[in-house]
């Protein structure tokens, strides 16, 4: 029904719908019932992981329905982008769905109550006993009003204040919907945003993960070369990709109208792209530090590729549009079946597979 009506009403609804349905136990039990995964545990970060597969950052940008995520399958969940101002986004409509694609085209540009807000709602959530037993993670933004120059103050102050509110952390310098931001991926911008980022880190004493996420629009070399920057700078892991803002020119005419749409691109047609980063990444971190795979996926096959291409966590987002919540267990259970048909031990073995 949801994809009858217009993409952001529908998102908006869906979201508002669970989280009412997540407050009450009744309701998180009816939903497990429908949509529970099974056990496929990991460790990552030192933190123990119900299974791999997580909610991809931008569905719940103002953390409102934390406590029904893991009622839908999901072992973990990235809330945000959340940026240190409030701000309104682009304006509307701002979000489109190439149905015969499998794709999204959003150009939200960071809409979220702003980092204070967002804090405020979460310490409200935390005292009402509605935290979910679920890893959490943060994922940080770019005011729009801050310039790049500004940019490390920004982010660290968004950091700081979300800090007691999330297991890890995600610097997102790679959304195509805030104009320069992608320019932070460079090595001069991109190592005094992590260093400011690490100045909180080291003020608050104890010790939480920090992640970056890539565009899959750079170059490899380019890539390669802030993957470097972030190393020495000590970050705990990567997370590959954001949406792209190249196009190909779908035969459905529906479709070509929401390609023309300026934005970033998501869903299945991502996914080669989003495949081919993470192996890079892998190759060249030689599997040092964790990488969240993420882009396209959206069946146990290409959940598996990421894995076996180097990925310890995945995510997904736009196939829950177009499959609904199911689509979470499928992928679970289809990635179960192939640890035991692979003879693997557990699904740490699998990650990296294709480089062995
Ligand atoms: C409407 C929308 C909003 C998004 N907002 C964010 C965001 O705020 N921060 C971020 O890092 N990624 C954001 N993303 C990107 C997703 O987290 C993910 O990287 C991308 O959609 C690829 O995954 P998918 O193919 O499973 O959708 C957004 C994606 C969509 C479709």
């Amino acid at each position: 029904m949801l994809r009858l009506i217009d993409s952001e009403k529908a998102h908006s609804v869906g979201v508002s719908s669970l989280t009412k349905i997540g407050q009450t136990s009744i309701g998180r039990g009816i939903l497990e019932s429908l949509y529970q995964s099974p056990e496929l545990p990991t460790t990552v970060f030192g933190m123990p992981f119900h299974h791999p597969l997580g909610l991809a950052a931008g569905f719940d940008k103002k953390a409102q329905a934390l406590s029904g995520w893991p009622s839908l399958g999901f072992s973990w969940m990235e809330y945000g982008g959340i940026t240190r101002f409030p701000q309104d986004g682009n304006p509307k409509p701002r979000m489109f769905r190439a149905n015969k694609e499998n794709a999204l085209v959003n150009r939200m540009g960071f809409n979220n109550p702003g980092a204070l807000a967002v804090r405020e709602s979460l310490v409200d959530r935390k005292s009402k006993g509605q935290w979910p037993n679920n890893p959490i993670a943060a994922n940080i933004g770019r005011s729009k009003k801050v310039s790049n120059d500004d940019a490390p103050g920004d982010y660290s102050s968004t950091l700081d204040i979300l800090w007691d509110y999330s297991d890890f952390f995600v610097l997102n310098i790679s959304s195509p919907n805030t104009p320069g931001l992608r320019e932070l991926q460079e090595e001069e911008h991109l190592s005094k945003v992590l260093s400011a980022c690490n100045n909180v880190r080291e003020r608050k004493g104890n010790y939480k993960p920090i992640l970056l996420k890539f565009s899959p629009d750079m170059e490899n070399e380019q890539l390669l070369n802030s993957a470097e920057t972030a190393l020495k700078s000590g970050v705990d892991g990567f997370v590959a990709t954001n949406t792209t803002i190249s196009r190909y020119v779908p035969k459905n005419s529906q479709s070509r109208s929401v390609f023309a749409q300026t934005g970033g691109l998501s869903g299945r047609p991502l996914k080669s792209r989003s495949l081919e980063v993470v192996n890079l990444l892998y190759d060249y971190t030689e599997s040092k530090i964790p990488i969240v795979g993420v882009g396209g996926i959206d069946s146990p096959e290409s959940a598996w590729d990421m894995i076996n291409s180097g990925a310890s966590l995945i995510q997904l987002y736009s196939a829950l549009v177009f499959q609904g919540p199911s689509v979470v267990s499928h992928i679970v259970k289809g990635l179960k079946r192939k640890v035991k048909e692979n003879n693997f031990l557990n699904i740490q073995e699998a990650v990296g597979y294709y480089h062995k």
